[in-house]
């Protein structure tokens, strides 16, 4: 008996081919330990989408076993199911998504989740509006028409659903008001329309990321009540709602202005420890001022980097934590030794007041720190 494609795992990834190559749809599903959705989802795509027109992707990040399951409950199914479990979740569930665009093969690619929120029925619905309107992408949407958030399991996620609609929309204005659910997880799009080369997905809003970087021309929409789930949980979280303002700045502003902003953050917080140790050396212990604000110096910029290269590079971390922390350092040391004679210069050669002098060195060391940071401890 020659083996099922079902069956056959390729080394590192799980591959199921052996489809034909003009394909009408391609249904690419974000799957994270997902294990009791996948009979039930495989059943009703099977009951509403042709065998021969259709490939299923899976892009599977699971700690579980799901992708096994899949993989079993492939063998059973007569659509080609295919799936990629990736080592890495870069990206995560945005990541997973571009992924799966990229091996999709179907004049329309429908991104969808694997956990029944999104009925399976819409996937043929969602690419007949699309033919019919000679739209280059649609999107089942929970705010227009007959759509509801019902299954959105209570009142807080209603909440943080609409109240990240209506931010999304505040801040791109014009270019988003037509699309009245960006956020939506569910959605069908012209792969010719497509360029997923443009996409760097950031988490969980992988429509907002194509509408902003794709800009697709004509966009439909098709009205449906978002379930509830069918088994298992969200993984949602206060991570993931942290990770989407970082998406919404990074798409608003650009990534290098984000990280510069986030830095900005940083570094203002390090004035807390510094003010705190400062005042515990000299007002508490005695210190005498000068060594007092080198230590307190010394440990804001400890501070400074802890956060930022736990939170802001955390991907890239190129050089040794030693390497990384010595440059940090030096740059920090480096900017007392610029700050004092450039305040020595305003005050004493310009006449400025202290506070306004030494507030324009904080600045200015900023951006030199910044862009040493950005260009030369960090390197792309
Ligand atoms: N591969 C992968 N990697 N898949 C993931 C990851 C990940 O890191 N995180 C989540 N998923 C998968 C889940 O397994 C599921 O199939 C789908 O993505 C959605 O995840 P849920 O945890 O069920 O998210 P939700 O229900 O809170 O939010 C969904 O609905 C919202 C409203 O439509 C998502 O689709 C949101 O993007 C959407 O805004
Ligand atoms: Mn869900």
């Amino acid at each position: 008996v020659i083996p099922s494609p079902a069956r056959i795992r390729l080394t590192g990834q799980i591959g199921v081919l052996q489809v034909p190559t003009a394909l009408k749809q391609s249904v690419v599903i974000p799957t994270f330990n997902e294990r009791d959705n996948i009979g039930a989802l495989l059943e009703r795509l099977t009951a509403v989408l042709p065998a021969g027109e259709t490939e299923i992707i899976f892009v599977d990040d699971s700690t579980d076993d799901t992708p096994d399951l899949i993989l079993q409950a492939a063998m059973d199914c007569p659509l080609p199911v295919t799936v990629y479990h990736r080592d890495h979740a870069t990206g995560g569930l945005g990541g997973a998504v571009v992924e799966g665009m990229r091996h999709a093969r179907g004049s329309w690619i429908v991104v969808m989740d694997a956990d029944l929120q999104h009925p399976p029925e819409m996937v043929p619905r969602l690419i007949a509006a699309g033919t019919r309107d000679g739209a280059d992408l649609v999107v089942g949407t929970r705010y227009a028409g007959g759509g509801s958030t019902d299954g959105l399991s209570d009142g807080y996620r209603r909440l943080v659903s609409s109240g990240s609609t209506v931010l999304t929309k505040l801040v791109f204005r014009n270019s988003l008001l037509r699309v009245s659910d960006p956020m939506s997880g569910l959605f069908a799009v012209r792969a010719s329309s497509l360029d997923v080369g443009e996409l760097r997905p950031e988490g969980f809003k992988v429509l907002l990321e194509l509408l902003v970087r794709n800009r697709p021309g004509r966009i439909g929409e098709v009205p449906y009540a978002f379930q509830q789930r069918h088994a298992g949980e969200s993984k949602s979280s206060f991570a993931e709602g942290a990770r989407f303002l970082k998406h919404l700045a990074i798409l608003r502003f650009g990534a290098q202005r984000t990280r510069m902003l986030a830095f900005a953050l940083i570094g203002v917080s390090g004035l807390i420890p510094n003010q705190l140790a400062l005042w515990l050396l000299a007002h508490v212990a005695g210190v005498h001022y000068v060594p007092a604000a080198i230590a307190a110096n010394l440990i804001a910029v400890g501070w400074n980097f802890a956060l930022t290269d736990s939170l802001l590079y955390r991907n890239r971390r190129h050089r040794s934590l030693s390497g990384r922390m010595t440059r940090f350092f030096v740059m920090g040391n480096a900017d007392l030794l610029l700050r004092i004679p450039l305040l020595a210069v305003l005050v004493d050669g310009v006449h400025l007041g202290v506070l306004v002098a030494n507030l324009i060195t904080l600045v200015a060391s900023f951006v030199v720190r910044f862009l040493i940071l950005d260009r030369v401890i960090y390197l792309n």
